[in-house]
């Protein structure tokens, strides 16, 4: 057993039932002042205030004097399983090309692709779990991670394979998603339907056999893949059980928003265009908008339109989107400060949006992104801050001091 005792501030406090926050509830950070919190092996024992701390005898005590404790982050959409980088790109975006403009000469996720078909499985596994072990120590206890570059049957299987391996080796929570539907291969490019084929006759099998995925994605967009051909991916993944987490309104809207809906997607990811139709369509629904505001830093692009959008009642999601292209960084923190300050989201809307909204965007509520009794002990203990107001404030800071996940400190 282990008590945290004097915590400044205990943060996002939830009864098991809730398991998402829409609209003007999110504005609302339920917190204990003053507190303690006992973890049982993996779990949330028990919390209160210090005015009523129990017997603790058998407990190891972490004195939290000034600290702030809050659940550790769910980043439900990353894609941290790739092989070398893109540097090269940047500096060719900084020097005036678009990311279009790359993408059409051959670059962008292809050029992922090329690197990733030519790199073994334990050469992808060691590159991977580096930026996995990164992402835990900024504060990550539970991840989505999506393959996507490797659009062939051994690449995506391959990719696949790592993700189960990171499972299996790490204490953050870990979904893995195919995303086999991310870009046509250059030899597909004038007969999609083949691709597709592929995707959802050879690969969707073998993943489902292996049991490989939890979801199913599809890269949405003008140049991508339409509407009828994200529907049909949709389609296809439900029949293997997979719900969708969908790529949509990145550059374009093109109405996939109210397919998505339509199928019954788990979320959908970027929205940095959003239209009022796209808004109507996720009124009332199940489905989970999800924002990835480091990637509209990154390749500078809108933010999503995140007031128009809890102004309207829905629910929102922040997560990394951690990717070789539009986003090298899979850092939460950044993530939280960046909505708040580029997209107007208050601390505790921000805070809502990376850990209980993230967690049900990845099918995790029931045991994560939360102070709840009986869910994982996965917790962020700050360095001494004046309040929590201080984790956006002080967005280039590290004010973390250290990480709990599944009731152990990682190192
Ligand atoms: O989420 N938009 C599609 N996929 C990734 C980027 C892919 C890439 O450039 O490698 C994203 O931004
Ligand atoms: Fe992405």
């Amino acid at each position: 057993m282990i008590l945290l005792t004097n915590i400044k501030q205990l943060l996002q406090i939830r009864d098991m039932s809730i398991t998402k926050v829409s609209g003007s509830e999110m504005a609302e950070l339920p917190m204990i002042p003053d507190a303690w919190l006992l973890i049982d092996g993996e779990e949330i024992a028990a919390f209160g205030n210090m005015s009523e701390l129990p017997d603790h005898e058998n407990a190891q005590i972490i004195d939290c004097s000034g600290k702030v404790v809050l659940p550790a982050w769910c980043d439900s959409h990353t894609h941290i399983v790739y092989a070398g980088d893109r540097t090269q790109e940047f500096v060719d975006r900084i020097n005036g090309l678009t990311y279009e403009e790359i993408a059409n000469r051959g670059g962008g996720i292809l050029n992922s692709a090329k690197k990733l078909n030519e790199t073994s499985e334990d050469d992808l596994y060691e590159q991977s779990k580096k930026r996995l072990e990164e992402v835990m120590s900024q504060g990550s206890g539970a991840v989505e991670i999506k393959s996507g570059y490797g659009l062939t049957v051994e690449g995506e299987l391959k990719m696949l394979r790592v993700i189960k391996r990171l499972k299996q080796n790490y204490p953050t929570a870990i979904k893995s998603t195919f995303l086999g539907a991310h870009a046509f291969p250059t030899e597909y490019k004038t007969d999609h339907s083949a691709y597709i084929d592929l995707t959802v006759n050879e690969m969707l099998p073998k993943i489902a056999q292996e049991e490989l995925a939890d979801y199913i994605d599809a890269f949405c967009e003008t140049g991508y893949f339409s509407v009828e051909e994200t529907e049909r991916i949709m389609e296809a993944g439900l029949q293997y059980g997979l719900q969708a987490k969908i790529h949509v309104n990145q550059f374009t809207a093109i109405d996939g928003i109210a397919a998505c809906v339509k199928h019954k997607a788990l979320s959908v990811d970027h929205l940095e265009i959003v239209t009022e139709a796209d808004i109507e369509a996720l009124k009332n629904s199940q489905t989970m908008p999800v924002a990835l505001p480091s990637c509209s830093y990154f390749i500078s692009i809108p933010y999503t339109p995140a007031r128009q959008m809890l102004n309207a009642g829905l629910p929102l999601a922040l997560a990394s989107d951690f990717n070789p292209g539009t986003t090298p960084s899979g850092n939460m923190n950044f993530v939280v400060a960046t909505a708040c300050i580029k997209m107007k989201m208050t601390p505790e809307e921000a805070i809502n949006a990376a850990t209980i909204n993230g967690a049900y965007a990845m099918g995790l509520s029931a045991s994560h992104g939360s102070i709840t009794v009986g869910k994982k002990a996965n917790l962020i203990i700050t360095k001494p801050i004046t309040s929590f107001y201080e984790i956006p404030y002080r967005f280039g800071s590290d004010l973390i001091e250290s990480v709990i996940l599944n009731g152990k400190s990682i190192a």
